[in-house]
């Protein structure tokens, strides 16, 4: 491996940026030279390459986003498009590449490495943690903390004026962050996709709740929940089987995604990095790095795209406890 290109790709998440610094780093201390893509499989398509010395990640370990930007590219789907970044890699002398992103940029990944036995390494970086394969994707831990500290801010104002707030929260087809950041900013309810609690018990447990004293609650709803059609069809729904409640919604959005790393992140990121490229080096390819018990470990990236998470049924037994 003489030349290894890197990029960032699907949805943004802090610790990106930390995670290119890292595999530009290590690219530079093993001698091998690195190539930034810009806008993942896009930029890859039309030849947006830029050469990465030690220098050119300064400053971006305590940056959200990603310098590299990112897209989510319907171009690569196709043959065509995947045959024309291909001959853009050749061209630039680009014989290796590491993928930062979610699960659809491991699924492009997978099919390109299938079609043209090139050698990919994944890093999963995305807010959602919902890839299999390792405890933490990069993002998670600052898009909970962050979600966290806004929580708390709104739970002054549902105190204040007795209100129950539905908080809606990111989390595509998972309740990771709902779960994390319910237990971690003690809400009365966490409505999950993984779990379908229903709008009856919904009910039951918010009366329960005012009965045992408390004036004000906080539910927290992941995006991909089912209980109600949406996070409005949950205010309405409680406002009318419910009248004792003020009710108001809050949803979160991309505010979730963006920020300064947390330490947590970075680190994991700089682990992930240097794993990456010295496992490209020794010859591996389609494989993702992960950490499993603090431990930096490979998955095959087929295991990590189609093995599901699983939801933490601890966390949901203590989530349950906290609020009696
Ligand atoms: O996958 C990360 C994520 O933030 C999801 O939680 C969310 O549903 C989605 O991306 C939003 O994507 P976009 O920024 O493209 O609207």
């Amino acid at each position: 491996i003489k030349k290894i290109g890197v990029f960032t790709s699907g949805g943004d998440s802090p610790g990106m940026n930390a995670a290119i610094r890292a595999v530009v780093r290590t690219c530079a201390y093993l001698k091998v030279d690195c190539v930034g893509i810009y806008r993942g499989y896009q930029g890859m398509i039309e030849a947006d390459f830029k050469p990465m010395d030690a220098r050119s990640v300064n400053n971006i370990i305590n940056k959200g986003g990603t310098i590299l930007k990112s897209a989510r590219c319907d171009d690569f789907r196709t043959a065509e498009g995947r045959k024309k970044a291909y001959d853009n890699l050749i061209a630039e002398g680009i014989d290796a590449l590491v993928v930062i992103g979610g699960d659809g940029s491991f699924t492009g990944a997978m099919v390109f490495n299938k079609e043209y036995d090139f050698p990919i390494i994944g890093i999963p970086g995305t807010i959602d943690n919902d890839i299999f394969g390792t405890s933490n994707t990069l993002g998670f831990d600052t898009a909970t903390n962050t979600v966290v500290e806004i929580i708390d801010k709104i739970r002054d104002t549902a105190s204040s004026h007795n209100r129950l707030f539905f908080v809606e929260v990111m989390g595509r087809d998972v309740g990771h962050i709902a779960l994390n950041v319910g237990v971690g900013a003690g809400a009365e309810e966490i409505l999950i996709p993984e779990e379908n609690l229903g709008l009856e018990r919904l009910l039951e447990s918010l009366k329960r709740s005012k009965k045992s004293g408390k004036s004000s609650s906080i539910v927290v709803v992941a995006e991909g929940d089912k209980t109600g059609e949406n996070v409005f069809e949950l205010k309405d729904y409680v406002e009318k089987h419910l009248p004792i409640y003020d009710v108001r919604v809050s949803v979160l959005g991309h505010l979730q995604r963006g920020g300064a790393p947390s330490c947590f992140d970075r680190v994991l990121a700089s682990r992930m990095g240097v794993k990456a490229v010295e496992s490209l080096l020794e010859g591996k390819s389609n494989f993702m790095v992960g950490i499993q018990n603090n431990e930096i470990t490979l998955t095959p990236i087929s295991k990590a795209i189609k093995g599901h998470t699983k939801i933490d049924k601890e966390l949901i037994r203590v989530s349950d406890i906290m609020t009696t």
